[in-house]
Formats: structure tokens, C-alpha cells, sequence
């Protein structure tokens, strides 16, 4: 069930059998020469919308506007910055508490969020801590990669090449999802180099074509519904531990 697609009364409905919803998040930024620029906030949101189509589990709205300002050096890249981010968090997890939501579960796709999704979830529950009262709601992070299954795949279909960012996987799963728009290049070197990830400039000098360990010409939209299936399984047995999880009290 999709959030923006359903009526204020479905999702009434639906509270009276869940208190469960997904948040899929990622970010906007540049993916090599052939990656989309939506890929960290598109593999989440495909993954989650596939899941549901088999299960009674409620998606909200993709949040996909994250941590990119190290890829500001690339045209098309949006960022907010990690105040932004936490403040923005912090209110769509409140107006989903404000319903009657207890479990939220944000199914990340970019690296660069984790620290500031956890940052956000520590200033949301520190509003009850003060307090020393119950906050009534759980908020969990899984980033689509560690979902059960997914990495030993990943591995097994990218033995070498993988990489780091533009990674075969996530354009595998964004080539799967939207065959229409898969681009091609010539790639200097193959697998791209690895280093630090620091301020735009530094970024853009270090990795000219915007990759990070990676050679995306691995990706396949055969390989992508490989993972979007697997993830998918995983994602509705995390959903189901973790909204049976005892708590909140
Ligand atoms: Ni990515």
C-alpha cells in the first residue's frame, strides 16, 4: 500500500491493523558517467514499492533529498545539510507519530545519510528522555544492502569491480526498474580508484568521472531483479520482527 496514493480514510484503516510504516530514503546525487542521479533514493523506493505488492505494508512518500555535498562538484547533485536533514526527519517522523504510528522503519540507499539518520533518531528520542517519559514510537534503520540475502548476492554477481559508490548493484536495480533510461560509456580507468571522501572539490579532483572502487558496465537489469526480489523478501521479514518487537512501552 502507497502512502501518496491512498485517502486520509484508508490509512485510518490501516492503523487499525499496523502501526507500521516504511520510509524509503536516499539521495540525489551523480552516479558516474552512466548512473542515475536518483539512484540512492530510486533502489530504496523500488525495492519497498515491490514488497508491497505482495504484503499489507504501508510506504510513505520517498524521502530523497539527503547528504551529497561531498558530489556538489557534478552537475544535477542536490543537497541538504545535516541540520536540514535531521530538522526535516525529525518533523515527518513526528506527523507520522501525530497518527498514531509506532514503528518506522527508514530503508535507506546512500551511505552518507547513515550518520545523520542515526543523528536525527537521537535528537527524536532525546525529546522524551528529557522528560524521562516513554517516546510511544520505535525508529529503525536498515540500509537496502544489509537486508538479509542481499549482500552474498551482490557479492556472488560482482566479485570484483563493486565498489563503493555508482556500484553495479544499485545501477542494476535502477536499470531493472527503468530499462528506458540505461546509458552507456566508455570507462578510464575500468574499476574506478579509491580514497577519501571529503568537500566537493576535493571529491571531484580525486574521482574525475565520479565513481568510487566501482565499474558499473557489471550492472544488468537481469541482475537487478535478482536484488529487488531478494531485497523485497527481506524487507517484509524485517517489517514483521520488527513490528512484532515488544515496545515501545
Ligand atoms: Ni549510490
Amino acid at each position: 500500500m502507497l502512502l501518496p496514493l491512498s485517502t486520509w480514510s484508508e490509512i485510518q484503516q490501516f492503523l487499525e491493523r499496523s502501526r507500521t510504516i516504511v520510509i524509503p530514503i536516499g539521495s540525489n546525487e551523480q552516479h558516474g558517467p552512466t548512473g542515475l542521479l536518483g539512484t540512492d533514493w530510486m533502489c530504496p523506493e523500488i525495492i519497498a514499492h515491490h514488497a508491497q505488492k505482495s504484503a499489507d505494508i504501508l510506504i510513505a512518500p520517498t524521502f530523497n533529498i539527503g547528504m551529497a555535498q561531498h558530489h556538489l562538484g557534478f552537475p544535477g547533485t542536490i543537497t541538504l545539510r545535516p541540520s536540514t536533514f535531521i530538522a526535516a526527519i525529525g518533523d515527518w517522523t513526528r506527523s507520522l507519530v501525530a497518527h498514531g504510528f509506532e514503528k518506522i522503519f527508514f530503508l535507506n540507499g546512500h551511505g552518507g545519510n547513515i550518520a545523520s539518520i542515526e543523528a536525527a533518531f537521537s535528537e527524536l528520542y532525546a525529546e522524551a528522555s528529557f522528560h524521562r517519559r516513554p517516546a510511544g514510537f520505535a525508529l529503525k534503520l536498515c540500509n537496502w544492502w544489509d537486508l538479509e540475502g542481499v549482500g552474498t548476492l551482490a557479492n556472488a554477481q560482482f566479485p570484483v569491480g563493486h565498489g563503493i559508490h555508482a556500484t553495479p548493484s544499485e545501477i542494476a536495480v535502477t536499470q531493472w526498474a527503468f530499462p528506458g533510461s540505461i546509458k552507456t560509456a566508455d570507462y578510464s580507468p575500468q574499476i574506478a580508484n579509491w580514497g577519501p571522501i571529503r568537500e566537493a572539490a576535493d571529491f571531484r579532483a580525486r574521482h574525475p568521472d565520479g565513481r568510487m572502487g566501482s565499474d558499473p558496465a557489471l550492472a544488468s537489469p537481469g541482475k537487478g531483479r535478482e536484488l529487488v526480489l531478494r531485497a523485497a523478501l527481506s524487507l517484509i521479514q524485517e517489517l514483521e520482527v520488527f513490528s512484532e518487537e515488544s515496545g515501545p512501552i
